[in-house]
């Protein structure tokens, strides 16, 4: 059975114009019924619909916000802005480190949703006054309410409804927090060859670490910490999706970039690691990386260590 999550069928984007297309009510529950998943066929029934039976829009954007409202708190609890500044403040003073004149850097976050991570970056000015932070989605309820939030507290980020890819600024950084496992691993590749074949000189993205008791994981954090059915109802589906680490390090491969993986599962503690995050750096980058990084590059692995070397070999090399 496919694991389907509500929130993408219910809200569906013209990928380059960023049009709002419409979505039919009953086409959605028949797609759920037929995987069978009649609980989710009954969270989108329940959802409101015009007479034409398209779903309300207006509705469907309420429920997107509130739901990645509560969603924001997982964010809060795993400490993602930590997490990620321990790889992106290294990664950035290599950057600053080569380049003679570096400018202004610009990290931009990919499907940002309400923009928790940029906002609590700025909030707390972790990566320094000379990185710029701009989140896009391409869906435009929740990229402006990223906007209003971050305008209500004068943060210093700023977000943009459209394609990440299509910004007129080029990303020195791309990163993202909980997409990848939206792509199905067919569509993996092309999404990291967008970012190989732009001027970013690295990506960071952070998702579900596989390991059979995630989706126990995030079916009780789900439950406990959301009240919207479709909130919980995804939670748990997103936990049953992620990709393997093999299959990122695999689709992350592409020309230019060297792919890497920070904490895979095999030099990870499942029971403390939620999220992980394949990287992608210049292959110019690599060594002032792990030089920044210190004793943690021993936890950043490239794809002839993850192929080549069993789980107790990776393990010893930490200890
Ligand atoms: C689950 S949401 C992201 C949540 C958010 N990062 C967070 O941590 O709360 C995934 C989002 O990615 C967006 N998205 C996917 N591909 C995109 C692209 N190329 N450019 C902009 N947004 C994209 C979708 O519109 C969707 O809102």
């Amino acid at each position: 059975m496919p694991h389907l999550e509500i929130s993408d069928l219910i809200t569906v984007t013209d990928p380059h114009s960023g049009a709002r297309l419409p979505v039919h009510r009953a086409e959605v529950v028949e797609q759920l019924n037929a995987c069978g998943n009649r609980r989710a066929a009954r969270i989108v029934a329940a959802l409101p619909a015009g007479p034409d039976g398209v779903l309300d829009p207006l509705a469907v954007d309420r429920t997107m916000i509130s739901v990645h409202t509560e969603l924001q708190r997982l964010s809060q609890e795993l400490r993602i802005g930590d997490r990620l500044v321990h790889l992106l403040a290294p990664l950035l003073a290599a950057v600053r480190a080569g380049a003679a004149d570096p400018g202004p850097l610009r990290v931009v976050d990919i499907g940002c949703g309400l923009g928790y991570l940029l906002r609590w970056l700025a909030a707390t000015g972790a990566l320094g006054p000379d990185v710029e932070l701009v989140g896009a989605d391409l869906d435009a309820a929740l990229v402006g309410e990223a906007d209003r939030l971050a305008r209500a507290e004068r943060l210093a980020c700023r977000f943009v409804h459209g394609n990440a890819f299509d910004l007129p600024e080029a990303a020195t950084v791309y990163i993202s927090t909980g997409v990848l496992h939206h792509f199905p691993a067919d569509a993996l590749a092309d999404f990291f060859h967008a970012q190989a074949a732009s001027p970013a000189l690295a990506f960071c993205h952070y998702d579900i670490a596989v390991h059979r008791l995630a989706p126990i994981g995030a079916w009780v954090f789900h439950r406990a910490r959301m009240r919207h059915p479709l909130g919980r109802h995804d939670g748990a589906a997103s936990a049953r999706r992620a990709h393997g680490d093999a299959t990122l390090l695999r689709a992350a491969t592409v020309p230019g970039m060297r792919p890497l993986l920070y904490e895979p599962r095999t030099l990870a503690n499942p029971f403390c690691t939620t999220l992980r995050p394949v990287i992608g750096v210049r292959p110019h980058l690599e060594a002032p990386l792990r030089q920044a990084l210190g004793r943690a590059s021993r936890r950043l692995v490239g794809p002839e260590q993850f192929a080549a070397t069993g789980r107790d070999r990776l393990a010893g090399a930490v200890r």
